[in-house]
């Protein structure tokens, strides 16, 4: 591939959210913070969905074609199309294929006594909804690559399946990379789904010619999936998989590394700054801090079930230690997310009834998204508390440690992503473990200074050792050895 060749990306999230006032806001998650960096790398139009009225009024405002987008806080401008999709049909596709139903799978979430139920409104959903968008998308990204030789088309996520093979069938020539940023998990996980529509998924992401994922795990159990699910021959070494139309796919880990300099610019902020002495007044001795988006994943009533253990087992910290949570709220109008949060705010209130006094809070649920807030509290953790059922990567393990100022201990959990690489500076845990997670707590209040700072540099030197322009090259390099493939 030429540097000059035009790079196409295309993802459910765009990089910004317009709101009712016409201001612009950035997008959320860990999808957008990766691919932003690579828009800062190299010149890029963004294929998105509009996901709001204001969204949708932004697109017709530029007749549904790319515009120019730059952020306050970005060095350059990318352009940025939205696409407007049929509202039941983006309805169908975002709350009941994506989330919760592709999102579930591929977390083990899905309690299987009790759901998923696949009736006609689920299958329909899936034909009417998620295929609809996919095709709305990749039309999109078809009139983008008209006309252009060689088109790099990069895709990303789970929400975006389908969507390759229809690419796919109009620009045979095109080269399509898709990234996905959750776990791919193992094949039983995938028999919830109806054989017919899980071939349709599966012939769809294997019409790229690269698919990537974050950690080795993820790469097998793609493969194995491949083999298991669609009977196809697989090359586990070489991470390669032969489709029934006789192509190639690669399969490869590329693990997402944090922004270094855009996150300690973060904690520069004047308003970043502003926090702390907020935090400095309510703080105690000891500070344990979770930053998450409310998402069942997170296993957010696990981690305060354990500080209640914790305070039960080990009265002599009661009024010494403070425990912040700050949760985002995420997909609130699917129902289990929704109920979740309410879960969540009801045992915070138990907890905080047990063992709280008129002058000590111990947990502060902080449920709102506000960057600033998180990062200002990274710099005064004591402990991190990432407990993830389940998850992707987690770069709140990784920003966490870049910018605290106290030496945290990290407790991690040994099914995120993040911990293929983290986990031999962190204190590790099974999140069902309750019991492991309270000790885990105690261990990281009472760690001797020597051994605390021993693991904060070993996180600091991991975290900072790549960034998002090794990651990005790293998928580049894979494009043109690929492209060079095919010429031979
Ligand atoms: C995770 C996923 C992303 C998604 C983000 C926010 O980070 O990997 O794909 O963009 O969550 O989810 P949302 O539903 O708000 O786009």
């Amino acid at each position: 591939m030429s540097d000059s060749a035009p790079l196409v990306l295309v993802s459910n999230r765009g990089p910004v959210s317009f709101e009712p006032d016409g201001g612009m806001r950035r997008g959320g998650g860990g999808l957008v913070t990766a691919l932003t960096g690579l828009a800062s790398y190299r010149d890029v139009t963004w294929v998105a969905s509009a996901m709001t009225e204001e969204d949708a009024a932004a697109a017709r405002l530029h007749d549904g074609r790319a515009f120019p987008v730059k952020l306050p806080d970005a060095d350059r401008e990318y352009l940025v199309r939205l696409v407007e999709s049929d509202p039941l049909a983006y309805d169908r596709f975002y709350n009941i294929v994506a989330n919760p139903m592709l999102w579930f799978i591929q977390h083990y979430l899905w309690d299987l006594s009790n759901a998923p139920d696949i009736r006609k409104g689920e299958v329909e959903a899936f034909e009417l909804g998620y295929k609809q968008v996919n095709a709305d998308l990749a039309n999109a990204v078809i009139e983008e690559i008209d006309g252009v030789k060689d088109p790099v088309v990069m895709v990303h996520d789970y929400h975006l399946y389908t969507l390759p093979k229809v690419i796919r069938e109009a620009r045979p020539d095109v080269l399509l990379h898709h990234f996905i940023h959750i776990p791919w998990t193992q094949s039983d996980a995938w028999r919830v789904l109806p054989a017919g529509i899980r071939e349709q998924l599966y012939t769809g992401i294997l019409s790229n010619d690269i698919i990537g994922v974050h950690t080795q795990d993820y790469r097998r159990n793609f493969l194995q999936c491949c083999r298991d699910l669609m009977g196809l021959e697989v090359d586990f070494d070489e991470g390669r998989v032969l489709t029934t139309d006789g192509r190639v796919v690669w399969v490869r880990a590329y693990p997402l590394p944090i922004d270094a300099d855009t996150t300690r610019a973060v904690a520069r902020r004047e308003r970043t700054l502003a926090f702390d002495e907020d935090l400095k007044r309510r703080r105690r001795e000891h500070l344990i801090l979770r930053v998450d988006r409310a998402d069942l994943s997170k296993n957010v009533l696990r981690g305060f079930a354990a500080f209640d253990t914790f305070l039960d087992q080990h009265p002599e910290f009661l009024e010494k230690v403070s425990f912040i949570a700050q949760l985002m709220p995420s997909r609130s109008d699917i129902p289990e997310y929704r109920e979740y949060l309410e879960r969540i705010e009801a045992l915070v209130a138990v907890v905080n009834q047990r063992h709280g006094t008129p002058d000590w809070m111990p947990i502060q649920l902080k449920l709102r998204d506000d960057l600033d807030e998180a990062v200002a509290a990274y710099r005064h953790y004591d402990v991190l508390l990432v407990n993830a059922m389940f998850d992707g990567m987690n770069l709140v393990a990784k920003e966490g440690p870049l910018v605290n100022e106290r030496n945290g201990v990290s407790i991690l959990s040994e099914n995120t992503g993040a911990h293929e690489e983290l986990g031999e500076f962190a204190l590790s845990v099974n999140p069902f473990d309750i019991q492991e997670l309270a000790d885990a707590i105690f261990t990281a209040l009472t760690m001797e200074p020597a051994e605390r700072a021993r693991r904060h540099e070993g996180l600091l030197k991991i975290v900072t050792a790549r960034d998002p322009g090794d990651w990005i090259d790293e998928q580049l390099d894979d494009i043109a050895r690929r492209r060079a493939d095919y010429r031979d």
